[in-house]
Parts: structure tokens; C-alpha cells; sequence
């Protein structure tokens, strides 16, 4: 573990902090509307038609609705899998889209029941990954700021050293426009992403 310097993590600091200013400031309309066009942007890319296996989050309040996403992924005959935290990691789960059948943790987050179907993507499999990461802020070179756990990058570090980047496993982050900064600081162990969707572009 890196121990991250201590500019950096203040620096982290105000960019959550001003990232959730402008997340409280949309309205639950406004959040339903742009997660549908960012579905659309989403659609158009080379990760979603080459992706099988959807790794996807089920959203907090303020977060970008995956619904939508889900919904089309089964459509498309894609697989998908939903994480739950369990100590420091977050392991996925096949999910079947019953949103009754999710339980919430200690965080209130919604998360699938640990005697589902347990996919470890670090083992080969010869299906394409497309992992769909939550976060607070981005910058348009792909660098993701989380909620401070480092989940995400523990899990995307683990699913690089299993499958080198470009090859068949791609991380994109899911934002509303409002979470793109001109620049998230960064230490050593934060991943960066393949790409960023937003409710109004594609950054690649
Ligand atoms: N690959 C890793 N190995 C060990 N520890 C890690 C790793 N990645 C992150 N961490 C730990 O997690 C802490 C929080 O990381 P960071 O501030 O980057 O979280 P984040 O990216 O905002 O959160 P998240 O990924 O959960 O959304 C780091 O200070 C570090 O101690
Ligand atoms: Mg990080």
C-alpha cells in the first residue's frame, strides 16, 4: 500500500467536496434524464458492443441510474454482475436485474446476496470485460476520484495484472457532466481508465 502524500490527499479532499456540491444540485428528474442519454452515448461505443460481460454497479442516490444500462445489456443477451464489498475488495456477483432481491450493507448500499453465483474476473474465461465504474469526479485524461476506499482501484489493479490493458477487458467510468474537473489529483496506486462516458460524450 502507498502511503499517499498528504498534498494530495487534501487536494483529493476539496475536489470530492466540490464534486458533491454539484451532484446535490440535480434534481431527481434530472439525474433519471441524463442517465438515459448517457445510456445512449454508452451504446455507441466500441467497449459496449465488444463487451459480454458487464460489470456494473447498482446506484446511490446522486450516482448515475445503471438501470437503464442493465435493461439493455439483457436485451443484448450480455451477462452482468453487481459487486458487494466484502473486507477491503469488492466482488462481483451474477445478477439477474430483480432489484427486490438486493440487500442493503452498512452503507445503505444495495448489493446481491453472497449465496448468488460468485464470478472471479481474474480468471480467464475468453469473454470480453467491461467493467462500468461509479466515481465522484473525472478528468479528460481518464483519471477517476472514488469516494476515498480505493475499491475500484484495488479491483481494476487485480483485473490489470490478470489481463493486460486493451486486451479484452476495459474500464469506463460512468458521469453525469457536471463530475468532469479539469484535473483529478492522483498517487500511484489510482487506476486509470480506458475511457469515460458521460451524459453528453465519449472520452476515450
Ligand atoms: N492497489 C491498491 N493496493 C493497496 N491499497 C490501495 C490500492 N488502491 C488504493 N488503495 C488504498 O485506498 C486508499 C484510498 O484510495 P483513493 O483515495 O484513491 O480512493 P478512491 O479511488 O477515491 O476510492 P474508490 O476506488 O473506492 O472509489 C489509498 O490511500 C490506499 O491506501
Ligand atoms: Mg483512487
Amino acid at each position: 500500500m502507498d502511503a499517499a502524500p498528504a498534498d494530495i490527499v487534501a487536494r483529493k479532499r476539496a475536489v470530492r467536496g466540490e464534486a458533491r456540491a454539484r451532484l446535490e444540485a440535480l434534481s431527481g428528474p434530472q439525474i433519471q434524464r441524463k442517465s438515459k442519454n448517457l445510456t445512449k452515448q454508452l451504446l455507441t461505443t466500441s467497449w459496449w458492443s465488444q463487451g459480454e460481460w458487464v460489470f456494473i454497479y447498482i446506484p446511490m442516490f446522486g450516482e448515475v441510474d445503471t438501470r437503464y444500462i442493465v435493461a439493455q445489456a439483457y436485451r443484448e443477451q450480455k451477462e452482468v454482475a453487481i459487486p458487494r464489498m466484502e473486507g477491503p475488495d469488492l466482488a462481483f456477483y451474477f445478477y439477474d436485474g430483480r432489484t427486490e432481491n438486493l440487500l442493503p450493507n452498512q452503507f445503505g448500499i444495495l448489493e446481491p446476496d453472497p449465496t448468488w453465483k460468485l464470478i472471479d474476473p481474474t480468471v480467464p474465461t475468453g469473454k470480453r470485460l467491461l467493467v462500468l465504474t461509479p466515481g465522484l469526479a473525472f478528468d479528460r485524461s481518464r483519471r477517476r476520484l472514488g469516494r476515498g476506499k480505493g475499491f475500484y482501484d484495488r479491483f481494476l489493479d487485480g483485473l490489470r495484472t490478470a489481463h493486460p490493458q486493451g486486451s479484452a477487458s476495459w474500464a469506463v467510468g460512468l458521469a453525469f457532466d457536471e463530475q468532469l474537473v479539469n484535473v483529478v489529483p492522483v498517487s500511484d496506486h489510482d487506476e486509470l481508465l480506458d475511457g469515460i462516458v458521460t451524459d453528453r460524450e465519449v472520452i476515450s
